[in-house]
């Protein structure tokens, strides 16, 4: 053998050493649970950064990628379904071998999820849902139950004004509008107070899941409305730009205005804590670990459930008062 050709046999044997180690596996594992030796590449698409859950469940999924050993291509879609799209069209030009994504609306989604299914890359959904008729174009769906979320929210309101019999005016914030938890986290909670007539909704508006949005569109309602009882938003960050706006219209919230709240995040739990906040719902955006589990079996090929749902609790003041020390998000 030449000494050139000796040179190169060495080279191309460390190289191999080299992309072995690189393959995150300890013992000749590998990161899609085949053996193969074939570092996973995952694309995945998040909503974006409009509220502390999200910040909590971008850093879950990013860290769980990394434990995992799995290469994760983030694309962060700014709350528009057109950024999405075309950031799924980038994964399926990229040829990674899963896109996992959080849908901001619920439909319009089957004709690049029919290109994914075409370029056979499975497709994960993670805490939001779609409405495609079509189950075969998506492995699976990881997240929260949000209709039972807000029937949570109901059932409590209902419990305080048990035996009551006067008209109980209610304002909701929504969630992004044609978003999953929007949608159902007001079918939810209809769905439990509308069996009393009591329960008004006088006011419903989105504020697209962000703080400054809730602030503003609670600043409408405290002018368009000359009796507000009860606020319900459907998340924490409206939650939270509401009571500025409830402050500064010198009213006390939690008091003058009960406050019903989903998420459940640190910042609310301190609000709560000072009594601002009356209930919040918990929605889990702990799923890194879950998810990384789901990608793995799913690029192996094995059966996964269709559905998987997180286990969620709901937080009255002292309870939250009490889990705010060791609060992760
Ligand atoms: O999809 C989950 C929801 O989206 C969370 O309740 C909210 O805070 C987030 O923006």
């Amino acid at each position: 053998m030449s000494k050139r050709a000796a040179a190169a046999l060495v080279a191309s044997a460390m190289v191999a050493v080299l992309s072995a180690c690189g393959s995150g596996g300890s013992g000749g594992s590998s990161a899609d649970g085949t053996g193969s030796g074939h570092k996973l590449t995952v694309g995945f698409s998040q909503v974006g950064a409009e509220s502390g859950w999200r910040t909590a469940n971008t850093k879950s999924v990013q860290d769980a990628a990394k434990k995992a050993g799995i290469t994760l291509k983030f694309s962060d879609a700014q709350q528009k379904q057109e950024n999405q799209i075309k950031a799924i069209r980038s994964f399926i030009q990229q040829k990674v071998d899963v896109i996992a994504f959080s849908p901001v609306v619920e439909s319009g989604w089957d004709t690049v999820l029919k290109e994914a299914k075409d370029a056979k890359i499975p497709v994960v959904l993670t805490d939001r849902a779609v409405d495609s008729k079509d189950e075969s174009l998506y492995a699976s769906f990881l997240g929260s139950d949000f209709v039972e979320e807000g029937k949570r929210a109901g059932d409590w309101l209902v419990k305080q004004y048990q035996g009551k019999t006067d008209a109980v005016n209610i304002v909701e914030l929504q969630g992004t509008t044609g978003s999953a938890p929007a949608n159902d986290r007001k079918a939810g909670f209809t769905d439990v107070i509308k069996a009393d007539s009591k329960f008004k909704i006088v006011a419903s508006q989105t504020g697209d899941f962000t703080r400054a949005k809730g602030k503003e569109v609670m600043q409408a309602f405290l002018k368009s409305q000359p009796k507000i009882d009860v606020l319900y938003a459907h998340n924490d960050d409206m939650a939270l730009g509401a009571i500025q706006a409830i402050e500064e219209a010198g009213k006390k919230p939690g008091t003058d205005i009960k406050i019903i709240s989903v998420d459940g995040v640190k910042d609310a739990f301190t609000a709560m804590s000072q009594g601002k906040i009356n209930v919040d719902v918990e929605c889990n955006p702990l799923l890194g670990d879950q998810l990384m589990d789901l990608i793995k079996k799913v690029k192996a090929g094995e059966q996964v459930p269709r559905r998987i749902k997180t286990e969620e609790g709901v937080f009255t003041q002292d309870q939250a008062a009490a889990a705010l020390p060791n609060r992760q998000y």
